[in-house]
């Protein structure tokens, strides 16, 4: 049985979507649900899953990256993932912690990378004057939001679109894709699947 860690900052919609598909003949399982916000709401929904939680708060490093990096690695390896799947993470991660998981990271982005990588994607395919947007599923590399595209879903942006509106439009998309995708990469798949 494969072990999947979950990296949050937040809520956790797309952690519970995950957690939720590793069930039955899934090869894999949840293995930890680690934050680097002790106050993110997604922590008490894993434990009430039964899924092992952990903290490492980036403001106790005061800014060492690499610290902080090392600190999150030993919190992991201590659950041995097989893979990581980063649900909302807002941390940017050295080259040096990307090389220890490497080819063994997954991400979803709230746009259609390549466009709109970092943050306040919504609101810059609005003000763009986009006609849609979407989601992503990559592969983490060192470069930002810039891994191999594995899955991307679309959505239309309608006229009056605020950023929040948008943003639910795309949720319900991240939640569908990830989970298939992330199945679809623990079975050898690779390929890209535009839904
Ligand atoms: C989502 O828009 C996701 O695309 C981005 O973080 C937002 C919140 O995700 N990565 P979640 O509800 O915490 O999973």
């Amino acid at each position: 049985m494969k072990r999947v860690a979950i990296l949050i900052s937040g809520g956790g919609s797309n952690m519970v979507s995950l957690a939720k598909s590793m069930t039955g003949d899934h090869p894999a399982r949840p293995c930890l649900v680690l934050s680097n916000r002790p106050e993110a709401g997604g922590l008490a929904k894993a434990a009430d899953m039964g899924i092992p939680t952990a903290v490492v708060d980036h403001t106790e490093f005061k800014g060492d990256r690499a610290a902080f990096d090392a600190a999150v690695i030993a919190a992991i390896d201590a659950h041995a993932p097989d893979v990581l799947a980063l649900a909302g993470f807002m941390r940017i991660l050295t080259p040096e912690f990307i090389a220890h998981y490497e080819g063994r990271i997954l991400n979803i982005h709230p746009s259609l990378l390549p466009k709109y990588k970092g943050l306040h994607t919504h609101a810059r395919a609005i003000e763009a004057g986009d006609k849609e947007a979407g989601c992503s599923v990559h592969e983490v590399t060192a470069e930002l939001d810039g891994g191999p595209i594995l899955a991307q879903a679309r959505v239309p942006i309608l006229e009056g679109d605020t950023p929040e509106a948008l943003a639910a439009r795309v949720l319900p998309k991240e939640h569908e894709i990830y989970p298939a995708t992330l199945r679809r990469f623990l079975d050898g798949d690779r390929s890209r699947v535009d839904y």
